[in-house]
Formats: C-alpha cells, sequence, structure tokens
C-alpha cells in the first residue's frame, strides 16, 4: 500500500516516519524544498533513538522507503493520502480540490486536522465518502492515539480501512463524529488556554503552572511546555474554531496567547515560546 503525507512540518515528518517504520511505501511531499530537507534531517535523528533501543535493525531500511517531492502529482497513484498542511481552511482547502483531481478515485482522503472540520474537507472534493480525518499526536513516532474522525458522508468502508491502517502502524484509534475541535483538542486545548490565562492573569509562574499539572495531575508536560511543542499558532487557530464554532466565551482565546502568535513566538519552532529553545 502506498501513502503520501502533504506537509512535512511538525507533524507530517513524523507521519511518514511512522508508515516507513511499519513497511509501508510514503511520498513526502511538501512545497517549500528547505521543509523537506529539514524533515529528512528530523526523521535521520528520530531514527538514531529507535536503533539506540534496538527497536529497530537500521535506519536504512526505512529511509529508503521515504521518497521526498515538491510535486502534489507524485500522490496520483497512492492508495491513502494524510495531509497534514498549516492549520488554515484556506490552505486545506486548496490541497483536498487539488488531490481530488489528481488521485486515483479509489484514493482515501485523510487530514490530520486538529480541528478544522471534516464534513467542510469532504465537500471540497467529488469523494466526501472517501475523506475521513485521522488525527496524530506529536511525536506520532512513539504516542499510541490515533482519533478518527468521520465527517457525515463519511463512508463505513473507508472508516473500516484507516481503522485497519492505524492498528497496522501500532496506534489505538479513537472514533469520533465531526464537530468542533473532535475530542482530544477540545479537551487538551480548553486546559491549554486557561494554563495562559493563569499566566497572563500572574497568579503562577510558568514553570510553577507547568510543575502542578506534572505533579498534581500526572501529565508528563506542562500544558505551557506542551503548547510549545505543539505550537502556539496551531494552540490559537484550534481555540478560534472552538471559540466560532461554539459561539461560547469559555473558549475565547486567552490575550497572552494572542500577543505569543502576534510576536512569532511560536514555541519550539521558532525557538521561544513560553520557553527558549536551542534551534
Ligand atoms: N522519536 C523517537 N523517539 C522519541 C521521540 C522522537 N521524535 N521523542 C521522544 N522519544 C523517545 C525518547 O527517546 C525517550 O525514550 P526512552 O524513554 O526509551 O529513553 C522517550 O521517547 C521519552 O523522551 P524524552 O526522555 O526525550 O522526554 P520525555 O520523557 O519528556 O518524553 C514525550 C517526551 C514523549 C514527548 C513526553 O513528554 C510526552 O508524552 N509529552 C506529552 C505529549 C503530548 O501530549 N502530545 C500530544 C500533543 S497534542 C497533539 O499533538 C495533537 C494536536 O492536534 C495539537
Amino acid at each position: 500500500m502506498k501513502v503520501a503525507v502533504i506537509g512535512a512540518g511538525t507533524m507530517g515528518h513524523g507521519i511518514a516516519q511512522l508508515f516507513a517504520m511499519n513497511g509501508y511505501e510514503v511520498f513526502l511531499v511538501d512545497v517549500n524544498e528547505e521543509v523537506v530537507r529539514t524533515a529528512l534531517q528530523k526523521i535521520e535523528k528520530s531514527l538514531d533513538k529507535f536503533v539506540k533501543k534496538q527497536m529497530i535493525t537500521g535506519k536504512e531500511s526505512v529511509l529508503e522507503k521515504i521518497k521526498t517531492s515538491t510535486n502534489f502529482n507524485d500522490a496520483k497513484d497512492v492508495d491513502l493520502v494524510v495531509e497534514a498542511a498549516s492549520e488554515k481552511q484556506e490552505i486545506k482547502k486548496k490541497i483536498f480540490e487539488n488531490l481530488d483531481q489528481i488521485c486515483k478515485k479509489e484514493t482515501i482522503l485523510a487530514s490530520n486536522t486538529s480541528s478544522i472540520p471534516i464534513t467542510k474537507l469532504g465537500n471540497f472534493t467529488k469523494r466526501p465518502e472517501k475523506v475521513i480525518g485521522l488525527h496524530f499526536f506529536n511525536p506520532p513516532q512513539i504516542m499510541k492515539l490515533v482519533e478518527v474522525i468521520l465527517g457525515e458522508k463519511t463512508s463505513p468502508e473507508t472508516k473500516n480501512k484507516v481503522i485497519e491502517i492505524s492498528e497496522n502502524l501500532g496506534k489505538t484509534p479513537v472514533t469520533v463524529i465531526d464537530s468542533p475541535a473532535f475530542v482530544t483538542s477540545r479537551l487538551i486545548m480548553i486546559m491549554i488556554n486557561e494554563a495562559v490565562q493563569c499566566l497572563y492573569e500572574k497568579i503562577a509562574t510558568k514553570e510553577d503552572i507547568d510543575t502542578a499539572m506534572k505533579l498534581g495531575m500526572n501529565h508528563p508536560m506542562g500544558p505551557l511546555e506542551l503548547a510549545d511543542l505543539v505550537g502556539l499558532d496551531i494552540v490559537l487557530a484550534i481555540v478560534n474554531t472552538m471559540y466560532e464554532g461554539f459561539k461560547d466565551e469559555k473558549y475565547k482565546p486567552s490575550p497572552l496567547l494572542v500577543e505569543k502568535v502576534e510576536k512569532g513566538e511560536l514555541g519550539r519552532k521558532t525557538g521561544k515560546g513560553f520557553y527558549d529553545y536551542e534551534k
């Protein structure tokens, strides 16, 4: 089975690696050559960790399953596309329209979106029954969950196939009906937004907010560390999707979150978010 991953950024490179590690032939497609180069470096670095832990025998056999491209046409013969481009509806609209034209009619078009309605993405194509959400978690190589999101017209065949593929990848799928931010983003982003608001109100330091959730709730990362991992622009996009989708003040983004994104302090990927990182 051949897979194309569209977008080689924070999530795309990890998703491509995951498929290749599980025996799939992968095209990793991104319009930006520099992003593709960086993605391959990150994949190599991650594979080194798996080799060190003897979870794979060598990285060459995985790397040779990944072909990179800056041309969408290379996705034309694949059986599954996982779109992991920017969390912007306009961009995803163009990609889904494009993929619908390019890919063979049997191809399933999945999106790794954290919050954009799958029904909308399906309606950008002439094959909404083959459009589905396949939501991975950062880092996708090791997080055990995938959220499978059903649009209004997603067919049972598409759902079953995507669940089977998720299990082949060693993941546990949960199925969710399309709704703003689905289940995982809806729960985690309201916590992150509230943590940012605590910091904005200066009721605790960022370190203490994170420590509270790590030691008090056994979370592996504090909410502000997690926001930096996910990307503050992505966090803001998801919180805005919930705010607009539910029309409820409880989802209003914290002014500090908006300010950080305006300043370009987006987290690990820019070297600065709530914390500083080596680039
Ligand atoms: N590739 C390979 N292995 C990796 C890796 C990668 N990219 N990143 C981490 N690892 C491995 C490490 O090698 C390490 O392995 P060992 O324990 O066997 O040595 C293990 O994972 C733990 O890593 P670290 O020691 O570096 O650090 P850690 O213990 O803090 O774990 C973490 C890192 C797994 C990311 C952990 O902190 C964690 O689970 N954090 C929460 C992540 C989370 O909540 N993700 C979901 C975000 S929301 C999302 O993604 C959805 C969305 O739409 C926004």
